[in-house]
């Protein structure tokens, strides 16, 4: 299978000041994941909110440096890479985020919005119709600022500005977050048909488990920062192995909230699961194969 982008014990953290800025404190956004895109394998990363899904997804674009580890793209480690050196890969592999208003120029309209997006020696009318087309927005959109806009419109120029460049991956985090019901269906069916027309590789992060059932093939379940089951949609729906994802799929099934925020040095879930035994509060389960391409970290199952 082609690999398109692997990170290995990649780690993350961030300083976070006060309100006045004295006292510091250190989050560990991202603990050590390693994980791979191959392509035509669409991969979902799941978790609850402030898991670090969006830190994973920078990191795996360069976006965000990881502290430790490296960030492979088909095999070269481009973990130091310059802008410059990052050229290349950059138009290979997009983002698209939750909010595009916020990620959309607010001073630049469609047409520009786009243009900036390609090749220069694919600047020209008709290929920015053609993207214009692909995405459902009439013609005359292109005359267009974000703000004239429907939030469903702006997600499709974001989309339109992603697939410009004709990518091979395109990483969408949370791409239908902020969207009523009905246009996030459009959304998903668009990405969806692009995905055919194009020949992407998606990589798609989400709080919704059947937003990833619908549009993935592999599921990536974070939780505090580490990976702690992996494997196709079909085993992970079929059978859930780790007491994280069995609440993800069925959040009133485990005690929660009044232990949310303790931590163990062992697993990182362990206060909040019912099934948690001493060693889990001591050692820190590793990712370990079930069966083949199913991963889970719990001790149940070692
Ligand atoms: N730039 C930053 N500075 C400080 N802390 C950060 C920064 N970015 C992320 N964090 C922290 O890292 C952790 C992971 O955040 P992240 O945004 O990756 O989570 P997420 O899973 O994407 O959450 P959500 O579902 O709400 O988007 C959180 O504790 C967050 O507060
Ligand atoms: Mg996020």
């Amino acid at each position: 299978m082609e690999e398109i982008i692997r990170c290995e014990k990649v780690k993350k953290t961030f300083t976070v000041r006060d309100f006045l800025g004295i006292n510091k404190r250190v989050v560990l956004a991202i603990d050590n994941v390693s994980m791979t895109i191959n392509k035509g394998v669409n991969t979902g990363i799941v978790g609850e909110s402030g898991s670090g899904k969006t830190t994973l997804a920078k990191i795996l674009l360069l976006l965000v440096r990881p502290d430790d580890g490296s960030v492979y793209y088909k095999g070269t480690n481009i973990t130091k890479f310059s802008e410059t050196e990052l050229r290349f890969f950059r138009k290979n592999v997009r983002i698209i985020f939750q909010n595009p208003f916020k990620s959309l120029n607010p001073r630049a309209n469609v047409e520009r919005i786009i243009k900036e997006a390609m090749p220069e020696d694919e600047r020209k009318t008709k290929k920015i119709a053609d993207v214009l087309d692909a995405v459902g927005l009439p013609q005359n959109y292109k005359d267009r600022y974000p703000h004239q806009m429907s939030g469903g419109e702006r997600q499709r120029v974001a989309i339109a500005r992603a697939i410009a460049g004709n990518p091979e991956c395109i990483i969408a985090d949370e791409p239908t977050g902020n969207l009523d019901a009905t246009t996030e269906v459009y959304i998903l069916n668009l990405l969806d048909r692009l995905k055919k027309i194009f020949g992407l590789t998606y990589v798609f992060i989400s709080h919704n488990l059947k937003i990833v059932e619908k549009m993935c093939e592999k599921i990536i379940v974070i939780y505090r920062g580490n990976i702690v089951e992996q494997g196709l949609i079909s085993q992970v729906l079929k059978s859930p192995l780790h007491p994280y994802t069995c609440l993800l799929y069925n959040p009133v099934s485990i005690k929660t909230i009044e232990t949310v925020d303790k931590t163990s040095q062992g697993c990182p879930f362990a206060y909040r699961c019912s099934f948690a035994k001493k060693i889990c509060f001591e050692v820190k389960p590793q990712l370990k194969e079930k069966e083949k391409e199913h991963l889970v970290a719990c001790f149940l199952y070692e």
